[in-house]
């Protein structure tokens, strides 16, 4: 482990396909492990990380608005991203829960509101009816300015494909699980194709790749850890990266990943890992909760 590397002070960013750019490598936070106000406050001022990656569902909204206050870094320097739960798809649920999220993080604006899932059950209409009239409203909050830019996630091509026929705006961003385990190429390919960019979740695969034989065969070969092995992995494949850490050590862990880079031959070993492993399914019930 080589913790003897500066603090990340600058991040590469990817091109939105309306010119803004986000940073590659952003914070997860989630309802699962907990929050940690601390190591947050530590991830923006010590750490110098400028994204992070939340939901109306993880339940830490309004924690995160206090954590990003206390940062002391301003509102115009950091990337936040929300997510617009199921339970609130259709058009004026969309706004008022935008609304709602903007009150919790306490800003007037976010750089990037993801619809999370692409299902929902809305009884007597199709999920690809309230999929268009939700992002009517996503494309509504954008137009405004109240989202700088607009996205889906957990979109597979279908859907991609769905949308595209019904709206005025493709998707700035598609936020997928990705890791070694799970490696959606075609999706990527096609998000490429049509100016999406692919944001990856769960880098690490929630812990479980860190275990990988593989994975610590080239730490040792990189004098690095294995987190920073599957983000620097994930990263250089263009991937927007969002590794979620409560403790303040893996964090700067997780943000020491731009002085080094995998050989080719390293990429394709860590490719070879995919067997179709997801760690993340949302049922039905789950969408009013
Ligand atoms: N759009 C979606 O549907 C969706 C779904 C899932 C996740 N996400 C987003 O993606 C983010 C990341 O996903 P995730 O949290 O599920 O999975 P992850 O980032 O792959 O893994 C997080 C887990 O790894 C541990 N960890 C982090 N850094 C480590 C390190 N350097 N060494 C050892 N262990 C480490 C964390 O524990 P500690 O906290 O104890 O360090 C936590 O248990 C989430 O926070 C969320 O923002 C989005």
């Amino acid at each position: 482990m080589n913790l003897n590397v500066r603090p990340l002070l600058s991040c590469p960013t990817v091109r939105l396909s309306n010119g803004l750019h986000i940073p590659i490598l952003g914070l997860g936070t989630s309802h699962h492990g907990g929050y940690s106000h601390r190591a947050v406050v530590y991830a923006l001022r010590d750490c110098g990380l400028r994204h992070v990656d939340t939901a109306k569902r993880y339940g830490c909204e309004e924690q995160l608005g206090v954590s990003v206050k206390e940062s002391g870094v301003p509102r115009h320097d950091l990337w936040l991203t929300s997510k617009l739960w199921p339970g609130d798809y259709g058009y004026s649920n969309a706004k008022r829960a935008c609304a709602d999220s903007c009150r919790r993080l306490g800003v007037d604006y976010l750089d990037l509101y993801l619809m999370h899932w692409p299902d929902c059950s809305i009884t007597g209409r199709t999920n690809r009816e309230v999929r268009a009239e939700t992002w009517e409203a996503l494309e509504e909050l954008y137009d405004e300015g109240v989202c700088r830019a607009i996205g889906v996630s957990n979109f597979q091509i279908a859907h991609l494909q769905e949308l595209k026929e019904d709206c005025r705006i493709v998707p700035h961003v598609n936020q997928v699980e990705f890791h070694p385990f799970q490696q959606p190429w075609a999706l990527m390919e096609y998000c490429h194709q049509e100016g999406i960019v692919f944001e990856g979740y769960c880098p690490l695969a929630k812990g479980e790749a860190l275990s990988h034989p593989v994975v610590h065969q080239l730490a040792d070969k990189y004098n690095r850890t294995p987190a920073q092995i599957c983000i620097r992995w994930s990263i250089q494949n263009g991937v927007v990266t969002i590794p979620k850490s409560t403790k303040e050590e893996k964090i700067l862990e997780n943000c020491q990943v731009f002085g080094f880079s995998l050989d080719e031959e390293d990429m394709d070993y860590i490719q070879s890992l995919h067997c179709h492993k997801k760690l993340i399914h949302l049922t039905y019930p789950l969408w009013n909760g």
